[in-house]
């Protein structure tokens, strides 16, 4: 039987598992309470407190200005709701960036004050010596390369990464660097899909892809493009499984009528 059928819980060595007998991750972000349950109660493996947060949520054009303490808020909420998927939250851009001990700190705060199960935080070498003091402290973290949204001013664009050989190859030794250094899986956006393929066979570690084609060990959306809230964003990788933006608005306007006509409540909803 699938592992995925068998655990109650989804832990770090079950999504190790899962690589290893080839059965593919669901990962998908959440960033409330009425979210997440039903995310979890569908039976997802991993559910991400993304900082695009700050784009879906807030309503920000980049990840960068969202705060710690948002991210926790978010965090606790989808937290509370969970009783299956592994929680994973981002690390915000510029709670880890500066220093290792920095970067402790707020890993910390993360866990305590939201009760999630893993950090996330963007790029590879760069940020080696303070993956190192977070899992030193028992924090299972995940890493991510490819398109990494809170680089957006260095790169200037957010179209296909390391299409050239050498960002292919730092990417490549940054996957190994992340290996070796104890992340427990590494989300990879947007690259080439005979990129992505190489990583993954050749680490121990899950690959979770967005944008990077089908041979990674499991894949990710963001929750309101998958169900259609977002209208606007409309990459090729991305596939959409309802039109909940119109769906909403269509009720939304009932809803208005109704009370415009007197329709609303009737007798039977009053008391
Ligand atoms: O913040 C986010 O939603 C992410 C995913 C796109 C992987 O990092």
């Amino acid at each position: 039987m699938s592992i995925h059928k068998q655990v109650r819980k989804v832990t770090t060595h079950v999504l190790h598992e899962m690589k290893l007998r080839n059965e593919k991750i669901a990962m998908l972000t959440a960033y409330d309470y009425s979210m997440a349950r039903i995310i979890d109660n569908a039976g997802i493996d991993i559910i991400l407190v993304g900082d695009s947060a700050s784009n879906v949520m807030a309503g920000h054009e980049t990840t960068i200005p969202i705060t710690l303490d948002e991210m926790i808020y978010h965090g606790s909420s989808v937290v509370r709701a969970v009783k299956r998927a592994l929680v994973v939250v981002d690390l915000p851009f510029g709670t880890y960036q500066g220093n290792s001990k920095q970067a402790l700190s707020s890993a910390i705060r993360i866990m305590k004050e939201t009760g999630a199960h893993a950090i996330k935080m963007e790029g590879g070498l760069e940020i080696k010596e303070s993956i190192v003091r977070i899992l030193s402290a028992g924090i299972p973290v995940m890493g991510h390369l490819g398109l990494t949204p809170q680089s957006i001013h260095k790169f200037g664009t957010y179209v296909v990464r390391a299409k050239k050989e050498k960002e292919a190859q730092k990417l490549i030794e940054d996957a190994y660097t992340l290996e070796e250094t104890g992340c427990f899986a590494i989300v990879l956006e947007k690259i080439p899909s005979t990129l992505s393929s190489q990583v993954t066979k050749n680490i121990k570690i899950p690959t979770i892809g967005i944008g990077a084609g089908p041979s990674t060990d499991g894949q990710v959306l963001v929750i309101h493009d998958l169900l259609g809230i977002t209208q606007e964003f409309s990459p090729r990788f991305l596939r959409r499984y309802h039109n909940l933006f119109t769906e909403i608005k269509g009720a939304v306007r009932n809803y208005i009528n109704d009370v415009r006509s007197n329709d609303f409540p009737n007798e039977k909803e009053s008391y």
